[in-house]
């Protein structure tokens, strides 16, 4: 691989060297025997990483932001949603359902927090029927780890039919997810986080109530690009291995997720879990011994695959993550409204973490040590 500066922001991650490889494809067109079984099998290895079996996953060209939009196939003008928020990326997600006609009621957690299940409970006990409730497993702005098993429990117990729609864009692949189990409706990724492949993929995965729901709906779905009534065939039939076309897919991007997804369900998920419990356990008691404090309140409501961490005073965002990259790594600031200033975020998804060899942790961790010490920070 070239040389550059070690990639420790929340994502795009560092990449394996099999899945840049992979990418490395002649020109290869969408519907060649070789590569039908590719997308294929990348549609059944989704379904695996997110521990399914039966949901459907769309894999499809654009930014993950393109799971968002793709909640038109399921909203109606005036449908109400209950937006559990607790950052940047939970206000963004409600403002592009509301693009899509919803009436939009949050619940916004303090930052570092998340709304607590008496407040949801309350919520969907309201009187008003809420389509879906939306909630960020991990907001990449606060490094915050919401519950999802116990937020869709209360959900499906008190509104069964009320879709839990999951933007897990920081979550796949690093954090645990039981679609089945749990009773997740959707979960919305992509290919540049915890599943470790350049950015440009929208990973969705739906389940067959959120198709119904799809396939019921009575007003006509104002998308082209992201309309499922397009896609879902296409899924269909890469699934049972035959071509097909809508809008060219992405073929190298697909190779290199078939590659990276290969390697992710070549165990059981619940390792790649644990290492990622283990390796950000153990990167918050760091921070902590580093006398800084994280962005997320407690333990429980810490993501696993990244950490939000406050700046100590006098040390500045424009000293701090240029001196980090005078070391070789990069790392990100903040991006709360308001507050962006004030802390910073490092990633620990993938690579990173299952292959400690590499000293990915270490190496960040070095750095930042040195970089506050050269600033004049005394823990
Ligand atoms: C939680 C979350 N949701 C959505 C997005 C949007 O993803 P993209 O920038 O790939 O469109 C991001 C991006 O970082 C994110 O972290």
């Amino acid at each position: 691989m070239a040389p550059h500066k070690l990639c420790m922001i929340p994502g795009p991650i560092e990449f394996h060297e099999d899945v840049l490889a992979a990418m490395s494809t002649p020109a290869t067109s969408h519907v060649d025997p070789n590569f039908v079984p590719i997308f294929g099998e990348s549609i059944e290895m989704v379904r695996k990483v997110v521990l399914s079996e039966n949901a459907q996953p769309f894999i499809v060209s654009g930014s993950c932001t393109l799971g968002w939009d793709m909640m038109v196939n399921l909203l109606e003008q005036g449908d109400e949603v209950l937006a559990l928020n607790t950052g940047y990326f939970g206000d963004h997600f409600s403002e592009c359902l509301e693009i899509y006609g919803a009436n939009i009621t949050t619940l916004k957690a303090d930052v570092g927090s998340r709304p607590t299940n008496d407040a949801l409970k309350e919520a969907l006990s309201s009187g008003k029927k809420y389509k879906m409730v939306t909630v960020t497993h991990v907001d990449t702005s606060t490094g915050v780890l919401s519950d999802i098993k116990a937020i869709a429990e209360t959900v499906k117990s008190i509104s069964p039919e009320t879709l839990v729609v999951v933007d897990g864009v920081c979550s796949v692949g690093s954090e645990e997810i039981r679609f089945d189990d749990w009773k997740l409706d959707i979960v919305i990724s992509g290919s540049q986080k915890g599943l470790g492949v350049p950015p440009g993929l929208s990973v969705v995965v739906a389940s067959q109530q959120a198709l119904k729901v799809f396939k019921t709906r009575s007003s006509p779905i104002v998308s082209y690009y992201s309309n499922w009534n397009k896609w879902l065939p296409i899924m269909e039939a890469y699934e049972s291995r035959k071509p097909a076309y809508f809008a060219t897919p992405a073929v190298q991007l697909i190779y290199a997720l078939h590659a990276s997804l290969k390697a992710i369900t070549s165990q059981p998920m619940e390792v790649r879990f644990n290492e990622h419990r283990k390796v950000s356990s153990e990167f918050r008691q760091t921070i902590r011994g580093l006398g800084l404090k994280t962005v997320a309140q407690c333990e429980e409501c810490s993501a696993n695959g990244m950490t939000a961490v406050w700046l100590p005073e006098g040390i500045e965002i424009p000293q701090l993550v240029p001196s980090l990259a005078s070391k070789g790594v990069q790392i990100a600031g903040g991006i709360l409204d308001g507050l962006a200033g004030k802390y910073f975020r490092i990633g620990h998804m993938g690579i990173s973490v299952t292959e400690p060899k590499r000293g990915h942790i270490d190496k960040v961790v070095e750095a930042l040590t040195s970089s506050l010490t050269e600033l004049g920070y005394k823990a």
